[in-house]
């Protein structure tokens, strides 16, 4: 059923991160479309467009209730974690471009809330033009992909973000990767126990990456 999915065909000619931004409004290249308010693209932190170079890029799942409202990536309670756990290590927000490996919230009603639903392989295929495109006008030194998802569409299904963060993964054609995992991930632990752990685990990843990129 959803082979011919492909967001390739609604890419512009003209493939700058303002340009791509503006198109991806139009994308049909799957279904998320449909019921998202909008596509939200990557950027920098707002207000440090050009500044310097892009040290990062960090990749998440895709966006959630409120990036989907406001249009912009990691604005709400897991954007706020990774700013935070940014901060702690000392890698500069101004530094990281963060975006999504799905353009669109895919979600479903529970009640009069929606809620977060897994974009599929197909969905992640479809979408990897807009995230070739970032990577093109980006040129980030340290791919970091931020969850399963993201590790799926940059490192296929075969990589295990649990036995494998940390790592550093070279491939063709792209930066040197590196995995963790996503920042909601610790905000869904049940303990404050498990919380604590995931957290400091995930600083731990941050701070190799910090070591990196200095
Ligand atoms: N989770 C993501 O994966 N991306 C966002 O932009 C926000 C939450
Ligand atoms: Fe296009 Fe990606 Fe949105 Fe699907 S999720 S419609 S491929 S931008």
């Amino acid at each position: 059923m959803a082979t011919g999915l492909n967001a390739e065909r609604y890419l512009p000619d003209k493939r700058t991160l303002p340009v791509l931004q503006k198109a991806v409004q139009n994308c049909h290249g799957c279904d998320l479309y449909r019921n998202a308010t909008q596509a939200v693209f990557g950027e920098l932190e707002a207000g440090s467009e050009g500044n310097r170079p892009v040290a990062v890029m960090m990749i998440g799942e895709q966006p959630g209730d409120k990036e989907d409202i406001e249009g912009h990536p990691f604005v709400g309670p897991a954007g706020k974690l990774l700013d935070e756990c940014l901060q702690q290590v000392g890698i500069d927000r101004r530094e990281v471009y963060v975006t999504n490996a799905v353009k669109h919230f895919k979600w479903e009603p529970r009640g009069k809330r929606r809620i977060h639903k897994k974009p599929s392989v197909q969905e992640i295929k479809a979408c990897r033009p807009w995230l070739d495109a970032e990577l093109e006008a980006i040129r980030p030194r340290l791919i970091v992909c931020l969850g399963a998802t993201a590790a799926q569409a940059i490192l296929g299904s075969a990589f295990k973000v649990t036995q494998e963060r940390g790592k550093i993964i070279t491939k063709a054609g792209l930066p040197p990767i590196t995995a963790t995992v996503h920042p909601s991930a610790i905000l869904r632990t049940k303990t404050d126990e498990d919380r604590h752990r995931e957290k400091r685990a995930f600083i731990a990843d941050l701070k190799k990456i910090a070591a990196l990129i200095a």
